[in-house]
């Protein structure tokens, strides 16, 4: 995805789009441009790669107005390069854009055959030629615009200034998210309410399809259907706090060290501390004995939250449910029944593939819910049911505190399910409710690994081409995870694999090159994730168990005793596990990237939310 600010300004535009951008950076960061209105017309500058070569270039060559657009790109269509950084232009028209335009082809075309020369390989340079064109025939802006949105197919959040209209600038949104911002004197879009964050807290959420005229006071909005309607401003906390690093290196330092917070406001939506029980608006929101089965969808680190609470929500609260990555589920017909309940995951709520999922669900009549990060995200808005996990804004790109907090949103629910299948009794809920309770005290103690993590980055990861990750039972996905972050942040070959799967194949990848990382909390399968331990290092293989029971691991002979390594972490009851855990395994992939030198906060090639398919 991509981020988008625009400002009609009372102070100069380009430090301001600049410190916005900077903001938004998290969204995508293949290029960055800002246009600004100036004495002499509109005037852009555009550069390849991160914000700051952007910032170089407008030192060199300074561009003053008050009014200006600006953009920091994902590449979707064209490669990352000056010539496709936005915003673009044809005529009057100048516009940045964050989505994917699936005709533009066509468009594209047509707009040659009438005499357009093209200067970028974006879709979105399309829309321009398309607006110019079409304010060439004398139409006004605001027919002009519509008509031009009419004729997109796909997706798209957009900011449109109009040479010589320099107290007005252009909004349109569909399938990606734009907000206005409402200052004194002054106006704003974003991408989201962080990008206006320097400039207002009141922003108003266009909805789907709609369409703004925003100028200096005001902004008249317009529907799909060109009706004039009306989205009221809310006050939003977006404080420079909550978008900073402190003291922490990254920003993905600072989330996992957030944790105990992060989880415990989220605990505290889902929980009454003083009844021990799952709180009254949580049970009101849904009544599990009327659901036959939960079809979780989601991507990434999300869709491994789910496949983690799968073996909660049947253990223990007799709930079928089935997990499945949005891309593949959208595509295939998947065969629901009756009475199954959809719940999207997802950290930013705008994910293309699960979004699409869910309004798959929802066209199929069946109830939907959405676990969500961004509780005023396109999902949260178009699901039955929103349930918000607190992690409060997660800037880097690997996600963690809102992996746990989905995690301790979704453990909440099970015991949510299962008071109200009737498998478990009030006293059993006040002991779950307990251990969730626990839990913030317990990340705490998890992260004081923080250090001897580091060593074990630095000995045993860091220099590795390949790193294998066992878990058994609800581990497993999170093994899974544990691949994930480490090849998302470090670019080191990870894969995660049930502890039980080893002898079926992968053991075959056993060497002393490769580092074995194993998850073992002390749970029911303790013993027979150490006899896959034992078989590893017998055959040579490195083996990084992560434990609260080094104790209980049976002790190793001769050099696969010195192949080894135990990381103690905190003891804790086998349901709030995951969450404990995701720790050091958040914390080993972190510290082996630190170690590579890779770009923690903005891995290349990733972006934070993939709001295209
Ligand atoms: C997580 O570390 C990744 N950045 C990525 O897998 C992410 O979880 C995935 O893209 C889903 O995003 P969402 O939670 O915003 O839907």
């Amino acid at each position: 995805m991509c981020g988008i600010i625009g400002i009609i300004g009372k102070s100069e535009a380009a430090p301001r789009l600049l410190e916005s951008l900077r903001r938004l950076e998290y969204r995508g960061y293949d290029s960055a441009g800002i246009a600004v209105v100036t004495p002499n017309g509109t005037q852009r500058r555009r550069a390849e790669g991160k914000i700051r070569n952007l910032e170089t270039v407008i030192t060199d060559e300074p561009i003053t107005g008050t009014v200006g657009i600006g953009h920091t790109r994902w590449a979707t269509h064209g490669a990352p390069s000056v010539r496709n950084a936005h915003p673009h232009t044809s005529g009057a028209v100048t516009l940045v854009h964050n989505g994917i335009i699936e005709n533009f082809a066509e468009l594209k075309a047509e707009l040659i055959a009438a005499g357009h020369e093209f200067t970028s390989d974006t879709d979105t340079e399309v829309i321009a030629h398309l607006l110019d064109a079409t304010l060439k025939t004398g139409a006004s802006i605001k027919d002009a615009f519509k008509d031009v949105l009419d004729r997109l197919h796909g997706a798209y959040a957009l900011a449109i200034l109009i040479e010589g209209e320099n107290e007005l600038m252009l909004g349109a949104r569909r399938g990606s998210p734009l907000v206005i911002g409402w200052g004194e004197g002054e106006m704003f879009l974003g991408s989201d309410a962080l990008a206006v964050g320097p400039f207002t807290n009141r922003v108003s959420y266009l909805e789907e399809g709609d369409w703004v005229i925003v100028t200096r006071t005001d902004a008249d909005v317009y529907d799909h259907k060109g009706f004039r309607v009306n989205r009221p401003a809310t006050t939003v906390p977006t404080s420079a706090a909550l978008v900073e690093k402190g003291a922490f290196r990254h920003f993905m330092e600072k989330e996992v060290h957030e944790q105990p917070e992060s989880c415990q406001r989220t605990l505290s939506a889902y929980l009454d501390p003083v009844a021990k029980s799952v709180r009254a608006d949580i049970k009101a929101s849904i009544d599990f004995k009327d659901i036959t089965r939960l079809q979780i969808i989601a991507c990434g680190t999300a869709y491994y939250a789910g496949c983690i609470a799968k073996y909660a929500f049947e253990k223990i609260a007799g709930l079928p449910v089935d997990v499945e990555v949005a891309s593949e589920f959208r595509y295939r017909t998947p065969a629901m029944t009756a009475g199954s309940l959809a719940m999207a995951v997802s950290q930013s709520g705008e994910t293309a593939d699960t979004l699409a999922a869910l309004r798959w669900c929802a066209g199929e009549g069946l109830k939907t819910a959405a676990l969500v990060n961004v509780h005023t995200s396109t999902m949260a808005r178009e699901a039955d049911i929103l349930w918000p996990t607190h992690a409060g804004p997660e800037i880097g790109v690997a996600s963690t505190k809102a992996f746990t907090a989905q995690l301790s949103a979704l453990l909440s629910l099970v015991v949510c399910a299962a008071v109200q299948r009737g498998k478990i009794d009030a006293a059993q809920e006040a002991h779950y409710v307990q251990l969730l309770l626990e839990t913030p005290g317990l990340i705490s103690q998890a992260l004081v690994m923080d250090s001897e993590l580091s060593k074990v980055a630095a000995i045993d990861l860091s220099k590795s081409s390949d790193v294998i990750y066992l878990g058994r039972g609800a581990m497993f996905p999170l093994a899974l995870e544990g691949a994930l972050k480490l090849k998302e942040i470090s670019y080191i070959h990870a894969e995660g694999y049930a502890a039980g799967e080893l002898k079926h194949g992968p053991i075959a990848l056993i060497d002393e090159k490769t580092p074995v990382v194993v998850i073992a909390p002390d749970d029911e399968l303790f013993e027979k994730t150490a006899s896959n331990v034992q078989e590893v290092a017998a055959r040579g293989g490195r083996v990084i168990m992560i434990t609260c029971v080094p104790e209980k691991v049976p002790a190793l002979s001769g050099d696969a005793a010195k192949s080894l390594k135990i990381i103690k972490g905190p003891a804790c009851d086998p349901f709030i596990a995951p969450i404990i855990y995701s720790v050091p395994i958040q914390l080993l992939a972190y510290h082996t990237a630190v170690h590579k030198g890779t770009d923690v906060d903005q891995p290349r090639n990733l972006a934070k939310s993939v709001t295209v398919e």
